[in-house]
């Protein structure tokens, strides 16, 4: 599959078959994860995968009753541990850290759709009580929930119009470049 197919491809699942996720997929998701690009090299990111289903439970409740996820076969939850970003960057490690570990959680979910797996990312959750379930140490805070496995619903691929997302040359300007807009002449081909 090409990025673009595996990128459109990636939508938020809330239904699972009960097929298992084999360990050898779950090791090649967290790989991909790990080499989404941070600032300064920093890797603040850090995964449990959980595959126990008390724990799934548990887990489900704490993201406000999003009872679905417990049918996921497998959870990745992604925390950062930014102690070393903290001394790097002293004033902006929190929305540095944030953003790690999204790159790493987008990696995450776009390697699962290239094995034939679905995903949810999921930031609804009471923090508090899902580190106490994890037993995540206070200093580590949690960034994304995604649950993984295998399922039979399509994409939605819902999303607002290109064109009304772009601007040229300057923000607002809507000023036409008819060698480049409308910008759905050169995608026409990719979107077979
Ligand atoms: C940061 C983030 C947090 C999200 N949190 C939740 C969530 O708590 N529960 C949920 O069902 N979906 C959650 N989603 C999924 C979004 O609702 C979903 O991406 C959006 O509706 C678009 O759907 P699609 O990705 O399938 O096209 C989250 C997505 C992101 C990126």
């Amino acid at each position: 599959m090409d990025t673009y197919n595996c990128i459109k491809k990636t939508s938020q699942v809330k239904t699972y078959l009960s097929k298992d996720v084999k360990h050898r997929d779950i090791a090649k998701i967290l790989d991909a994860a790990h080499y989404a690009p941070s600032s300064g090299n920093i890797q603040n990111w850090r995964f449990i995968v959980i595959r126990n289903q008390e724990t799934k439970e548990k887990i489900a409740r704490v993201c406000l009753d999003q009872l679905w996820m417990q049918e996921a076969p497998a959870v990745i939850v992604v925390c950062s541990d930014s102690s070393n970003i903290k001394s790097l960057y002293q004033k902006k490690w929190k929305k540095y850290s944030k953003e790690n570990c999204a790159a790493a959680a987008q990696n995450l979910t776009l390697q699962a759709t290239e094995l034939g797996l679905s995903s949810c990312w999921i930031r609804t959750f009471n923090e508090l009580r899902l580190k106490n379930v994890l037993k995540i140490p206070d200093e580590i805070s949690v960034e994304a929930v995604i649950t993984i496995g295998y399922s039979n619903e399509k994409p939605k691929e819902q999303r607002h119009k290109l064109e009304e997302l772009t601007f040229f040359e300057s923000y607002g300007s809507r000023k036409r470049d008819t060698s480049m807009f409308p910008l759905a002449k050169h995608l026409a081909k990719f979107r077979k």
